[in-house]
């Protein structure tokens, strides 16, 4: 009897934000399965030279960079090597390598707002979606999700904690919690590198301090969402979205080992978890391989090794920000895009040393009590009031940094 070997078929990926920390490590999964994936398309904002060297390695059909400037450098340099990658700049040009025809599956890994509109895109154009970019949901989640059945795409979270919990529903989760006798999401959290520190420690914190994560390695930004815990806050509104929960159904646990990534209980007492050592390539192959699994080249979990969990309530005295975005879920509306917009230009101004620490979330309340309005109807009124929370926050940070 002959045995036929099993051939999976072809997937054509774009990957949004290639040179960032979900990038890079997606793109190292991808190399590790050349007979599954082939990238279409790679992105960055401005770095250059790392784009380059991607383009050498993975040979895409497309490239973007943000400027008209880098990328006709781009484009010089892959021709000096006779390599016939394609180069666009600018915003649009991201939004055409995630609708594409051509492209299977859309890795979102773009940081901030700006990875709004080019995910959106591969949504309207009914394609696999692994969302990375958080921020994305936070600013318009009825609108991103009605995009995703509308279309037909198929929405895969990320984020550890969402991969994991996606990972702990039944296959069909749609409908809220209680149809499928869920009573509770459990979102672990780190508690980020000022978990212990007092209140007097944590307003003299450092740009350096806030970006030394305990467990993941990751982003700038991220990290200091992680030091604030806005990290946890965005990701409970991205979870709400994600599983059509309310952030009361939505508990918030601090495990400072980072092994336990997310837990869904069940009416009849079961909890389930997901485990694993902190390295995002499992939750980026879950989603490329999905409903498969493949090699991630991530160790199998050592729990001699890991030798005890430990589990705490996150001090939201200390950690305001989480409190700032439960309360934004619930009150609705434009609150979670105000939310994301001030804290995005918080952490920025942090990030420059223009205000310190405890200011992000000073600020993000501020902003946050002014009076805004409008409905998450359109994406035009999304981003319009994007820019009014950011002209805000901006105004403020010119003013505390005078
Ligand atoms: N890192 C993690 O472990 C992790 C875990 C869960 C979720 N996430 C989420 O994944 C997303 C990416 O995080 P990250 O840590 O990978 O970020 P990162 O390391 O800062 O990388 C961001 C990527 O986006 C590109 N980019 C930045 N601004 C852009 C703009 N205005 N237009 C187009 N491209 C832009 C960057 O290009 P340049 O290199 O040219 O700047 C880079 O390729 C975030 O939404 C984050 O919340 C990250």
């Amino acid at each position: 009897m002959s045995q036929q070997t099993y051939q999976p078929s072809l997937q054509r990926i774009t990957v949004l934000g290639s040179t960032g920390s979900i990038g890079t490590s997606t793109l190292d999964v991808i190399g590790r399965h050349p007979d599954r994936y082939d990238v279409y398309a790679l992105t960055a904002h401005t770095s250059k030279e790392a784009l380059l060297a991607q383009c050498l390695t993975y040979r895409p059909a497309v490239a973007v960079l943000d400027s008209e400037a880098d990328a006709t450098w781009l484009r010089l340099e892959l021709k000096r090597v006779g390599q016939p990658t394609e180069v666009n700049a600018g915003p649009e040009a991201l939004c055409d390598v995630a609708r594409d025809a051509s492209v299977d599956c859309v890795m979102a890994a773009i940081v901030g707002a700006a990875g709004l509109l080019p995910a959106l895109a591969a949504a309207e154009a009914g394609k696999r979606v692994l969302l990375a970019n958080k921020e994305a949901l936070v600013m318009s989640g009825a609108l991103f999700m009605d995009a995703v059945s509308r279309a037909g795409a198929t929405l895969l979270p990320i984020d550890s904690e969402h991969n994991a919990i996606y990972q702990c529903l039944p296959a069909e989760h749609r409908g809220g919690l209680a149809r499928h006798g869920i009573s509770q999401l459990m979102l672990t959290a780190s508690g980020g590198p000022f978990r212990t520190w007092s209140q007097a420690d944590i307003n003299n914190v450092t740009p350096e301090q806030a970006c030394a994560h305990p467990n993941w390695s990751m982003g700038r930004k991220i990290s200091v969402d992680s030091a604030t815990l806005m990290n946890k806050g965005l990701e409970l509104i991205e979870a709400c979205w994600l599983f059509d929960a309310t952030p009361e159904q939505i508990q918030v646990v601090v495990h400072p080992q980072s092994v336990i990534h997310s837990m869904a209980a069940y009416q009849d007492g079961s909890v389930i978890a997901q485990l694993g050592n902190p390295d995002m390539r499992t939750p980026i192959a879950y989603g490329l391989a999905w409903p498969e699994r493949i090699d991630a080249g991530v160790e199998t979990l050592d729990l001699f090794q890991v030798a005890r969990l430990d589990f705490e309530a996150p001090d939201e005295a200390r950690f305001p920000c989480l409190g700032l975005a439960r309360d934004a879920m619930q009150q609705g509306g434009m609150a979670p895009v105000v939310l994301n917009a001030a804290n995005e230009v918080a952490v920025d101004a942090f990030l420059q040393r223009r205000v310190g620490f405890t200011a992000i979330g000073q600020l993000v309340a501020d902003v946050l009590s002014r009076p805004f309005h409008g409905h998450v109807d359109s994406i035009e009124s999304v981003l319009a009031t994007d820019q009014w929370a950011r002209q805000q926050a901006q105004e403020m940070v010119a003013r505390w940094s005078a």
